[in-house]
Order: structure tokens, then sequence, then C-alpha cells
């Protein structure tokens, strides 16, 4: 008889229900799963029972109604109870660790942006038989300007804006005796530094902090990157100077560069030129980063001044060479097209975390 068949359903389903339930090993997700779904998923056993309900005589169905729901309650709340058994069985299986809990995200550290390209100019230079080497960053005059043909009171002083450490004027004393420090403005006073020590041949790359008074805007900092290059040798020529730096571009902005040099001054160097290469944005039609230009410069460079040389105590009849720097923030810039050189040195998450 279909009218009492869903109350008789009811009390049936409960103790089979139940009792399947019973039977089932916590542990056993897939098991305890696949009795959720018999007796109460959208297709289950209990879902029948109440749509069954339908076809009682209204009398008749409050009751069962009634009945269905409550079981259906019971059912739900045992179910959950044999899901925390079998998470607390996992987890004593594992010594009291939880292993279904989710992971921590590990946070991984990075090089700083101006570290990373410094790195990767470095590595560019070694790979051609230049060897990394560093240096102080509070600086002799002497290595710092004297030594580079850039005497006191020679005008090309004032291209390099000095912070001064040490004024070496004694208290009452009128004028500054001896040797002044600095703060580098350059790497190039390592320049000194490494041919005072080793004799000819010299291959070496310089990356370091340096410093200038500087009102600091989008492309000035008081403080930033260089990295310096020196190869002394015999019979070493511009060609060698002009090979090496190609070969740099290539393998930093791409093997189709081109590259130009053209006369710049620098004291410590005859000739003196800048290195560009073509735009790698708008390969040379003139775009923003070349300011139209279709060229962007990168480094100076030049042939070692014989009179560097000589200072250093080298015969600058019988040896050569030729140096070159460059700032690698600036380079990072281009690279990245990063429109401010102020947020190397801002610490500013949200910029760091980009490279
Ligand atoms: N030291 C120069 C500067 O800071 C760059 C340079 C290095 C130029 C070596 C020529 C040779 O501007």
């Amino acid at each position: 008889m279909p009218e009492t068949s869903a109350i008789i359903d009811i009390d049936l389903l409960r103790a089979e229900a139940l009792g399947a339930l019973g039977k089932l090993n916590a542990s056993d997700a897939a098991a305890v799963e696949h009795w959720r779904v018999e007796f109460l998923g959208r297709k289950g056993r209990l879902t029948a029972a109440l749509r069954g309900l339908a076809t009682l005589p209204p009398d008749q169905r409050r009751d069962a109604g009634a009945a269905a729901n409550a079981l259906k309650e019971l059912l739900e709340s045992r179910l959950a109870e044999k899901q925390a058994q079998s998470a607390a069985s996992r987890a004593s299986a594992a010594g009291g660790v939880d292993v279904t809990l989710p992971g921590r995200r590990l946070r991984q550290g990075r090089y700083h942006p101006s570290t990373q390209i410094i790195r990767e100019i470095c590595r560019a230079f070694n790979e051609m038989g230049f060897q990394t080497v560093e240096g102080p960053e509070v600086e002799w005059e002497r290595y710092n300007f004297d030594l580079l043909n850039i005497p006191r009171d020679h005008p090309a002083r004032d291209r390099w804006d000095t912070v001064w450490v040490d004024q070496r004027r004694p208290e009452g004393a009128e004028v500054e005796v001896g040797q002044r420090m600095l703060l580098r403005t350059h790497t190039s006073p390592m320049q000194g530094r490494v041919m005072e020590k080793v004799q000819p041949p010299v291959r070496v790359v310089v990356p370091g902090k340096c410093y200038r008074v500087e009102a600091t805007d989008a492309t000035h900092e008081w403080q930033f990157h260089q990295v310096e290059g020196l190869a002394v040798d015999e019979g070493i020529t511009f060609a060698d100077l002009k090979g090496t730096l190609y070969e740099f571009a290539r393998r930093i902005f791409g093997a189709e560069r081109k590259v130009r040099f053209r006369c710049d001054y620098f004291p410590f160097v005859e000739p003196g030129v800048e290195m560009s290469i073509d735009c790698f944005a708008c390969s040379g039609k003139g775009c923003p980063i070349c300011k139209q230009s279709g060229w962007i410069e990168v480094m100076g460079a030049g042939m070692v001044h014989p009179k560097v040389l000589a200072g250093v105590g080298y015969d600058a009849e019988k040896y050569t060479g030729f140096a070159f720097g460059m700032g690698p923030e600036r380079i990072a810039m281009l690279r990245h097209g990063i429109e401010d050189i102020r947020h190397f040195f801002a610490n500013d998450l949200r910029f760091l975390s980009q490279f």
C-alpha cells in the first residue's frame, strides 16, 4: 500500500543506514563517502523517500514528513561524527600532525635588482677572461683623482661632485695638508690600486658602490653602482676595446645589437669614447626610450692614458690598455623600463619583488 509504505520505509531506512555506517572504518574516506551518496545524496534513498511523501494523503503527510526530516538530521549528524573520527585517526597516525591541513607558503628571497644586473655584467666579462675584484668605498683622492690624471685644481674634478670625508685641515691651519679622503665618485680608483699591485697582463672588472653630491631626480642618485673594466698588456689596441665591448653589448642587450663609439673626454683615457647601442625598443627608428635618437648611451671608455700607466710605474712605451665604466642601475632601467633610479634605493618591496 503506497500510503503507508513511506513511513515503513523510513524506519527501515534508519535501521539500514545506521547499521551500514556502524560497520564502516572511519579512516576509509572513500567508503564513508560512498555511504553518504547512497543515503544522503541528491539521488540517494532518503531523498527518494522524501519525494514519496507527496503521494501520501494530507493527514499522513505531516507526521511522515516530520519523521523523514528527523531521520535526515540524524544521519547527517552521525556522518559528521564519523568524519571527525576519521580526521582524528589520520592525525594520530601521523604522530599528532594533521597531514590534511593545507601547507604554509614558503617565502622565497631573491637578490636586489642592482645585484642581479651587476652579477650578470661581471659574468659576461668573466667569461671573456676578466677577473672580478672589489675595492674600498671610502677612498684617497690619490686613487680617485691624482693617479687618474686629474690633479687638484683640474677643472675636470667638477665633473665628479665629491663627498669629502676628511678635509685634513688641522685646527687653525691655513691650508689643507696631505691626502684627503672621500667617498669614491666612480670605480676608476681601482685602476691604480690594481696596477700598483700586479704587473701586466691585467684584466679586471670592478663592481661597486659610488657616491656623488647630487640633487636627486629620476636619473640622478647620490648613491649608485658602477662596473669598471681594465685590460692592460703588450699590444692592446682600440680594436680590442671595440671587440670586447661589442661582445658585451650583444650578451646583455641581444645578439642583433649594433654599437656606436663617439668621442668623449675623460682625463684618464686617450682617446676617450662613449659607447651607445642601437635602441632595442625601436631598433633605431626613434622612441621615448632612446629619446627619438635611435641610440642609447651605455658607458664611457677609452685607451688608458700613458700618464696613468706611468703613474703606477708601468712602462708606458711597452704597455697599452683600455678601460671602461658603466652604471648598472642605468642598464637595468633600460632593460626593464624602470622610469626612476630612486626606486633602487627606496627599499620598497612593491618595487623589489618584481625582479
Ligand atoms: N669613471 C668614469 C665615470 O665615472 C667612466 C669611465 C671609466 C670612463 C673608464 C672611461 C674609462 O664617468
